[in-house]
């Protein structure tokens, strides 16, 4: 335990964890990490892109130089909560002095249209689990057909699209906006990579569709389109014939089809842009038209898991109001409104504190931060004694509910194994693809 002085766990081993964990270590903390996943990193590993090597071999680096800290213990394919055999109380009651959730939003935002369910209707976050081999989506079949809606304007459903066109090579992918073009979300250097497939005549008749709305909403449909086909002079090669397109002002209504053919349409209610207190709102006009389609992926954002001990509002944990200690003016204390009294003893960060809000270094602050507030709040109680009990006693728990806890040096194992198998196949990364494949890799 070193010189170690308190006693923290951190329940999610993603970018927001791995950074809390080394600044509470820094700060006189042992920690102990309660990952779900055999592997850290959390959507840094099973979330970007798979082809973004350089990205995430750094990211990877840093994180194995996190926990490579004597100070901060690993324990993966251990769900705490949600389903697991641990709750969190089990945490608080072990001696655990304070417990950060960094779980991130690993829940689904259903919008509750009829047809939600049809076979071929997915959630973003499913197939982006599924192509970045994280089990048990990895091992799964997702039903892509040739001409798919994806519901959303950001860089998930821009990292779809690329999965969709670049590598599945489907016929059509059709985006499906609620708002207009001057609100889309996603970043240049997404559209660079698929720009190619823009279908230019299509955008150009659906700019002139709306752009009578954009003229009402203040906009400059001209400059909006400028901005929007920036992209395109440094679009990568395309290597599929997919075609691209997008169309505005559309909420989705119902999805049309039976559970003997599958999907066959995405119904749409036309919008309004409507300007509000300087934002841009979206408001039904009542029209609706169906748009032809046999598969349907909505990236709208996550929210969190519903299983966990925490209360829920805004797709996240909820934070204290009136936080006893600060970071950067923002809470991470949790907190039940239920009966209006903090969570003693639990903090959040990451996107479990605001579900799909940022990149790595927006999580990497928060759990930063988060991390600052439980130190003050460990300044504030008696330093531990008997810490090594305290882990011993656990472990042992843990040893008893868990069949398979993977640890550090299982970890070195499994990274020598890809490393090798990439190496053997001459590929840039390779990932095993289920949780008995890793096992097997480790010896265990
Ligand atoms: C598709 C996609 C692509 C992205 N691409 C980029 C990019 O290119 N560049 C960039 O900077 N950012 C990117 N991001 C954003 C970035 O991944 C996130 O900002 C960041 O990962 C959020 O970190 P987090 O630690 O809060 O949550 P997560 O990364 O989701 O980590 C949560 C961790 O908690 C664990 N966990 C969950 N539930 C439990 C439980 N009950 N018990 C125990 N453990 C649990 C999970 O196993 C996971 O390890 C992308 C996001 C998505 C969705
Ligand atoms: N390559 C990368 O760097 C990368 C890749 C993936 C993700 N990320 C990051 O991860 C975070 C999350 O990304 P994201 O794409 O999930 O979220 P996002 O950027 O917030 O985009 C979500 C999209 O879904 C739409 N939407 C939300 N609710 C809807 C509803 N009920 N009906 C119809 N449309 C709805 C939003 O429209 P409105 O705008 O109208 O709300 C928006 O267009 C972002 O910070 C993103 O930058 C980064």
């Amino acid at each position: 335990m070193g010189d170690a002085k308190y006693m923290v766990a951190i329940v999610g081993a993603g970018p927001a964890g791995l950074y809390a964990a080394r600044k509470l270590a820094e700060g006189g903390a042992h920690v102990v990490l309660f990952n779900r996943d055999i592997k850290p990193g959390g959507l840094a590993e099973y979330g970007i892109y798979p082809d973004k090597y350089k990205m995430k071999t750094g990211l990877r680096l840093q994180f194995k130089q996190v926990l490579a800290s004597p100070q901060i213990d690993y324990f993966g394919n251990v769900t705490v909560c949600c389903g697991g055999n641990i709750v969190l109380e089990d945490l608080l009651e072990s001696g655990f002095q304070a417990v950060l959730v960094t779980t991130g939003a690993q829940g689904t935002k259903w919008l509750r249209l009829p047809g939600e369910n049809l076979p071929s209707v997915y959630h973003a976050k499913n197939i982006v689990y599924h192509y970045n081999s994280l089990p048990p989506f990895s091992e799964k079949k997702y039903l892509l057909g040739k001409r798919i809606v994806v519901v959303g304007a950001g860089n998930v459903m821009m990292d779809i699209a690329h999965y969709l066109i670049r590598q599945r090579k489907v016929e059509e992918v059709i985006v499906v906006v609620r708002r207009g073009p001057a609100e889309v979300k996603f970043t240049r250097a997404e559209m660079e990579i698929v720009g190619a497939n823009l279908d230019i005549a299509a955008l150009d008749s659906e700019f002139e569709r709306v752009s009578g709305c954009m003229h009402a909403a203040g906009q400059d449909p001209a400059l909006v389109k400028t901005a929007f086909l920036s992209a395109i002079p440094k679009a990568a090669p395309p290597v599929s014939n997919t075609r691209f397109r997008f169309e505005f002002l559309a909420s989705p209504v119902r999805v049309l089809g039976d559970w003997m053919n599958g999907v066959n349409a995405l119904k749409v209610e036309d919008n309004n842009l409507l300007a509000v207190d300087g934002n841009i709102k979206a408001r039904g006009t009542g029209e609706t038209r169906q748009i032809e389609c046999d598969t349907v992926i909505f990236a709208i954002g996550d929210t969190v898991d519903r299983d966990f001990c925490v209360p829920i509002f805004n797709d996240a944990y909820v934070a204290s109001p009136t936080p006893r200690f600060p970071v950067a003016d923002t809470s991470y204390e949790a907190f039940n409104p239920d009966i209006d009294q903090p969570i003693e003893r639990v903090f959040l960060a990451g996107w479990a504190r605001q579900a799909s809000v940022g990149l790595v270094g927006v999580a990497r602050r928060d759990g930063e931060r988060a991390a600052e507030a439980v130190l003050k709040f460990l300044n504030t109680q008696p330093p531990m004694r008997d810490l090594e009990n305290v882990v011993e006693k656990f472990d042992q728990r843990l040893v008893e509910t868990h069949e398979r806890i993977v640890d550090k040096q299982h970890l070195a194992k499994l990274e020598a194994a890809e490393i090798a198998e990439a190496q053997k196949m001459q590929l840039e990364d390779f990932k095993f693809g289920s949780n008995d494949e890793m096992f097997a890799a480790m010896d265990y």
